[in-house]
């Protein structure tokens, strides 16, 4: 008969919650050479995790990455890959397991824009961004999920056999004209993520996203650049004013790490207030 838990045999002693809070664990975060996955890559280093920085262009940003995580005193290398290729992807992991020995968490931050009118769209501009946002998390979470399978609870690592963070955005659930291609990618972001979730939560395998609202980085420095965009961006953050890699990368240590142990499933909005319907402030 199966055994039914009726308390929690892996209560997370506080201590965890001090630095060092992912010592030992092996991280990977993708497009980690740049914006929120730069960020994310040397916080978790900060964090204690030794961690490989994927990268598909930028090696010279990708090395600087490096040297600072490996200035921590945690091991750190960057791999090239893009993650919208099965074989790429298959040999970022092996080498990875082979100078690292295994993966604990993995950050799929990846991600790109590609912006047109609907009517413009292209079918490249489209399925681009389809596969490096969508297809590129699907296959990076299916080659950790076999490793962390594998290879099972270390209760000394953590208490789970794996935590994925799929780095998604407010456009899951925000429509966005213009950007169907990016919106539709998040959308699919978000089900990809809580359907592994569902699936692999038996397994103690934590799956779940960060939903990052506006962010200083390359990615959208037309909103941010001229006093004029910033102050258009602020009517749509409430916070008043505009989020910072950091902010993401603190998140992403906490769901990282066993202090989010239960926590599965789950979009975290990291906005600023942007979901929150600010034109309702006042009006309605
Ligand atoms: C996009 C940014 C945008 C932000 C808020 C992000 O997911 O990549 O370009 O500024 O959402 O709209």
């Amino acid at each position: 008969m199966k055994e039914i838990i009726t308390y929690s045999p892996d209560r997370i002693p506080v201590d965890k919650s001090l630095p060092g809070l992912l010592k030992g664990q092996k991280a990977l975060v993708t497009g980690g050479n740049s914006g929120i996955g730069k960020a994310c890559a040397i916080a978790l280093g900060r964090a204690g995790a030794d961690v490989v920085v994927n990268y598909f262009r930028g090696e010279d940003a990708a090395i600087e990455v490096v040297e600072t995580i490996t200035a921590a005193g945690v091991r750190a290398i960057a791999i090239q890959a893009d993650v919208s290729n099965e074989a790429q992807v298959q040999a970022m992991f092996k080498q990875m397991i082979a100078e690292f020995g295994t993966i604990d968490i993995l950050i799929n931050n990846a991600g790109l824009q590609k912006d047109s009118r609907f009517e413009d769209m292209t079918l490249d501009q489209w399925n681009l961004v389809i596969n490096v946002n969508l297809t590129g998390q699907f296959l990076c979470a299916r080659e950790a999920v076999r490793e962390f399978k594998r290879r099972g609870v270390v209760k000394d690592i953590s208490v789970s056999a794996g935590k994925i963070i799929c780095m998604s955005s407010v456009h899951e659930v925000i429509p966005w004209g213009g950007h169907v291609n990016y919106a539709a990618s998040k959308g699919g972001v978000m089900l990809l993520m809580k359907s592994m979730a569902q699936e692999l939560a038996p397994a103690r395998i934590r799956v779940n996203s960060i939903s990052p609202g506006a962010i200083r980085t390359p990615i959208n420095t037309d909103a941010w650049q001229t006093p004029e965009a910033y102050s258009d961006l602020m009517t749509l953050v409430p916070y008043q004013r505009i989020g910072e890699p950091e902010d993401i990368a603190r998140a992403a240590v906490f769901v990282a790490s066993d202090m989010a142990d239960y926590m599965t499933g789950t979009s975290l909005f990291i906005d600023g207030g942007m979901t929150l319907y600010p034109g309702f402030a006042s009006g309605g």
